[in-house]
């Protein structure tokens, strides 16, 4: 495994993380919800583990199998308890667990946002689901127009001062409220984001425009999210309609308008003798050398084969004539 900085602090992670937003579902259903296979994820983390990955990202909001929506309220919490469960009997120094605040927990008004209410709530439920004293990555899942940006820095900052958080980070917020955060915790002296967690990959690139420069400027590493944009940067979709569309049924309009790009990328890969999935992490790898900005993917992975394939990106080198060819598709 390679290993890098996580954005600019001494903490290091692997140069890959595992994300548990979807996992391997059980095909099993409990109100009218399919279950995780948590033996499956189990065998994917230890395997991920032994490969040398150490950095693993949750959500409160997380249930591993289906999206958070309002119907769902009860759903929340799932996958950050089947993470605790499995990293109990893992030494809790050796990993670097990221989660998130911000989404719907309950319905009530207060039952999401930045507030400090709803925080400081919510990382002791966190950590409780976690069963772990402590967090390594506290991440602010979106912005909450409702409250003042300086109260969330100062309670994201009292979390770091008392210990349940080591560092915190963003995701989905604003270039311009990147830098209203930043300039906060500047003034104020208190814990600066070290990331900020965004959508990444060959066919999404708009952050590019929006975000790089931010991350350059103010030292954030970028966690890129949805490295194989939900699995269709694998092919897969290209031959068959198994996998995550089946049951995440807003995948269907993005295969469609992305399959004559994906069918060029596939000729890419074939030349380069190697997968799909491949291309795409370590094009994202590369896109971190050539830009100065540190990007580390967040891989989702439903089953051990898949967590073998993606890793082995790691040793795929794109030319520089190939990064010509994937940039004009
Ligand atoms: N901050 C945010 O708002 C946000 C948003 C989204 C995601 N995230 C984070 O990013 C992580 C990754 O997102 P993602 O799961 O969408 O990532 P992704 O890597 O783009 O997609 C992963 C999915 O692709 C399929 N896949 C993976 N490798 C494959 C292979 N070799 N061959 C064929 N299919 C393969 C699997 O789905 P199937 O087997 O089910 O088809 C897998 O679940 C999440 O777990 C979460 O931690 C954060």
């Amino acid at each position: 495994m390679e290993y890098t900085k996580l954005g600019n602090s001494g903490t290091i992670v692997s140069r890959i993380c595992i994300g548990t937003w979807h996992l391997p579902g059980s095909g099993s259903f409990k109100d009218g919800v399919e279950t995780v296979d948590e033996q499956a994820f189990s065998r994917i983390f230890k395997r991920a583990y032994d490969r040398g990955i150490n950095f693993f990202d949750t959500s409160n909001i997380y249930h591993g199998r289906v999206e958070h929506n309002e119907e769902c309220i009860k759903c929340t919490g799932n996958s950050e308890k089947i993470l605790g469960n499995i990293i109990k009997d893992y030494n809790r120094e050796s990993l670097v667990i990221a989660t998130k605040v911000r989404g719907p927990m309950a319905d009530f008004v207060n039952g999401e946002g930045l507030s400090r209410k709803h925080i400081i709530w919510q990382i002791k439920e966190s950590l409780k689901r976690l069963k772990t004293d402590y967090v390594d990555l506290y991440q602010i899942h979106w912005s909450d127009n409702n409250t003042p940006h300086k109260e969330t820095m100062k309670t994201l900052n009292h979390l770091v001062d008392i210990d349940l958080v080591r560092y915190v980070g963003s995701s989905n917020v604003s270039a311009s409220d990147v830098i209203d955060f930043m300039n906060i915790a500047e003034k104020n002296n208190y814990e600066r984001f070290i990331t900020m967690q965004e959508p990444y990959n060959i066919l999404n690139r708009s952050i590019e425009e929006s975000k790089f420069d931010v991350a350059r400027s103010m030292n954030l590493g970028i966690l890129a999210y949805e490295p194989l944009e939900q699995g269709i940067l694998s092919g897969k979709y290209l031959k068959s309609n198994s996998g995550r569309v089946e049951y995440y049924k807003d995948l269907s309009k993005r295969i469609n308008e992305t399959s004559e790009k994906v069918l060029k990328l596939s000729e890419i890969a074939r030349k380069l003798d190697v997968t799909m999935a491949q291309l795409a992490i370590a094009w994202i790898l590369k896109r971190s050398i050539e830009t100065g900005v540190s990007i580390i993917p967040i891989l989702g992975i439903t089953n051990e084969k898949y967590l073998d394939e993606n890793l082995d990106a790691l040793d795929v080198n794109i030319n520089n004539n190939y990064m010509k060819m994937i940039n004009d598709i």
